[in-house]
């Protein structure tokens, strides 16, 4: 177990890029290069968008004769060359692989080759390593599979951040930063839908907030660790995020103010940002929402505090984060079928106080005003108004 390493690494919250919505087990090197390349074109780079990391499937069918990874067919320049092309453009590069023996979609996995595995990542020169939970466990508990390619990473001689993807199911927000983790995920996969039926795979945007709101893992959330709720489905249509072994009837993609509330909650919850979608076809809406500085300073504040709910009744939900400058973003969520009108007042969310005199800023227009406590804003159905508010 590695709890004394110095946590120079995920000071705030990762943001970037992953391949497994956008592409599933299709991925390809050419596909990684474009994403690269479109990282920086769209000005997500710029940002603060770093890592680009392949998901799933990059490697063979069969290791070699140690039990090394070797890249498929689809990568057949190696994962060296790739990581110098995603550093070249000034970004970092990522890996997953998955704490059993195979990973989701049956590849060779690192389960008893932790050390092997680190040692080839940092030869190729990886800057984040997403290590997933599937294939046979062989009988080990999580927190040993998982601290074990904790230790084997901490073992090398490179930086690299270590993303937890253990669905929450042991709550590895009690135990992720224990075993060298940055993040770890708090939930099931997320799907681009509003709610998902239960029977179906997956969260929905609505679900997972349910989820973020219910299991309390606040306390271990913050600067060198944070919690997961997964990648961001702004861009995506229907099918993202699902394997063709998963096959599922979704309706619709988000709508505008589903993204937005989806949005806004990854930023209010400090939550990792990684970019699920084809950045090839993204909207004009869809880039302008994930460059939205206002919401990605509240993501990436130095407090590194997750936002909690103050109220959630009738459809109304009033949460907040406390923020380094001793204000706080409040979001103000509306979950009913109609417009509505949302108020709160300074006292009721965690603002620093004895000024009596308060900043607003819409987070949205950009719109500033004053106020000596009241807090109300309109919201569309499923969409949600967020403001910083900064004592005078
Ligand atoms: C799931 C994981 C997804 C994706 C997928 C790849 O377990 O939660 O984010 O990595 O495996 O097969």
């Amino acid at each position: 177990m590695t709890d004394d390493r110095p946590r120079q690494l995920g000071r705030t919250p990762p943001m970037g890029w992953n391949s497994w919505n956008a592409f599933s087990c299709d991925v390809t090197e050419a596909d990684i290069r474009t994403a690269a390349d479109a990282l920086v074109d769209t000005g997500l780079r710029e940002a603060g968008y770093e890592y680009i990391v392949v998901d799933d499937c990059w490697m063979a069918t069969e290791t070699d004769s140690e039990g090394r990874l070797l890249p498929s067919a689809d990568f057949p320049n190696g994962m060296a060359a790739l990581a110098d092309y995603v550093h070249e453009r000034g970004l970092k590069f990522g890996l997953y692989t998955s704490a059993g023996t195979k990973t989701c979609q049956g590849y060779p996995a690192s389960l008893g080759r932790e050390r092997l595995h680190a040692e080839q990542f940092a030869e190729w020169g990886i800057d984040y390593l997403k290590y997933d939970n599937c294939g046979d466990h062989r009988g080990r508990d999580a927190i040993d599979r998982y601290a074990a390619m904790g230790d084997a990473l901490e073992s090398v001689d490179r930086e690299i951040v270590y993303s937890i993807c253990e669905w929450g199911e042991n709550r590895p927000w009690k135990w992720g930063r224990n075993v060298g983790g940055h993040l770890w995920r708090a939930t099931d996969d997320l799907v681009a839908k509003w709610r998902a039926d239960p029977d179906e795979f997956g969260l929905g945007i609505a679900d997972a907030l349910d989820r973020m709101a219910d299991i309390d893992a606040g306390a271990a959330h913050g600067p060198g660790g944070w919690n997961d709720p997964d990648m961001l489905q702004i861009g995506n249509g229907p099918q993202s995020g699902q394997s063709e072994h998963e096959p599922v009837d979704v309706q619709r993609p988000l709508t505008k103010a589903e993204r937005r509330t989806h949005f806004a909650f990854w930023c209010l919850l400090a939550a990792p940002l990684m970019i699920g979608t084809d950045l090839t076809s993204l909207s004009r809406f869809d880039r302008e929402l994930l460059t939205n500085e206002r919401l990605l300073a509240i993501d990436q504040d130095p407090l590194g505090i997750q936002g909690t709910p103050d109220r959630r009744d009738s459809d109304a939900e009033v949460w907040s984060k406390r923020l380094a400058d001793g204000g706080a973003a409040v979001a103000f969520h509306n979950r009913g079928d109609a417009e509505r009108d949302i108020s709160t007042h300074v006292s009721a969310v965690d603002v620093a106080g004895g000024t009596g005199r308060y900043r607003v800023c819409d987070c949205w227009t950009g719109n500033e005003w004053d106020t000596g406590g009241s807090l109300a804003m309109t919201a569309d159905p499923r969409d949600t108004a967020i403001v910083r508010v900064t004592p005078c």
